[in-house]
């Protein structure tokens, strides 16, 4: 993605968000956008604010402050319900599915939402999708693996066809093909259109897929700039100092 196409509106806007837990304010006036059809990453440490970030303006938590636009509507005082109908997706951290439901019961969760009765004619996409989790549908989701599972989480998302998915460290404790499968489907839905926002302490991996990150520090937006120019650059290295910047 060029710098150029960058120029054009914003689908979700975030400018001067601040999220206390308590009296201790983690999250201290962020501000980033994401485009229709862009894929964009958030990177950071542990403890960096990120999931704060995200829980916040999916209305899973409430905000101290700042804004959230989406699609030019004022979501800023929206519940984690009316941002889902405006179709905001966050898949949370660590896969969580419901074990004691089958594959297909939890992805027909995932449409509730926004039809009450529950979708089924989405389905076999997402099993077209996701192969890997159609033959075992008629299971119960405690049977599948790890990854399986996480696979599942990303699906339910997907299910309802959101415009913007929000993905949570897909990547925690998964084998690197997991990981290379997730992000390819995140980019293959990015390029029909949907927008993801992605949480990743895999690096390379994530700005690989991305076309535009920011960096997390503390609670801050500490610099951003297109995926492919902060591969290796002295930003990434800064944020990441003591630390491997792998994948
Ligand atoms: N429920 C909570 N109550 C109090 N403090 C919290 C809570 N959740 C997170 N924090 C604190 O807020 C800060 C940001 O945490 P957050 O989970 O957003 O970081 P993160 O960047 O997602 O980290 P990780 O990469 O480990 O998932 C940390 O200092 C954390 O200890
Ligand atoms: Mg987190």
């Amino acid at each position: 993605m060029t710098l150029a196409e960058r120029s054009s509106q914003p689908l979700l806007e975030i400018r001067d968000l601040h999220v206390a837990y308590g009296k201790a304010e983690v999250v201290h006036g962020v501000s980033f956008d994401v485009r229709q059809g862009e894929f964009v990453v958030l990177l950071g440490r542990n403890g960096a604010g990120k999931s704060t970030i995200l829980h916040a303006l999916s209305g899973l938590i409430p905000k101290r402050g700042g804004t959230v636009k989406f699609a030019g509507t004022d979501l800023s005082g929206a519940s984690a319900r009316a941002m889902v109908q405006a179709g905001v997706v966050q898949v949370l951290e660590g896969h969580r599915v419901f074990h004691t439901l089958t594959v297909e019961d939890n992805l027909l969760i995932g449409t509730y939402v926004r039809t009450p009765s529950g979708d089924r004619s989405q389905l076999d996409r997402i099993y077209a999708l996701f192969p890997e989790i159609a033959d075992k549908r008629h299971q119960s989701a405690s049977r599948l693996s790890g990854g399986q599972q996480q696979i599942l989480a990303v699906a339910q998302g997907v299910i309802g066809a959101p415009r913007m998915l929000i993905l949570d460290e897909p990547s925690g404790g998964l084998a690197p093909i997991v990981i290379d499968r997730i992000l390819d489907v995140a980019a293959d839905l990015c390029r029909e259109g949907m927008s993801i926002l992605l949480v990743e302490q895999i690096v390379e991996k994530a700005l690989r897929h991305a076309h535009y990150c920011y960096l997390v520090e503390t609670g801050r937006i500490v610099g951003g700039g297109p995926a492919a120019e902060m591969l290796g650059s002295d930003a990434l290295h800064a944020a990441y100092l003591g630390k491997a910047v792998g994948g």
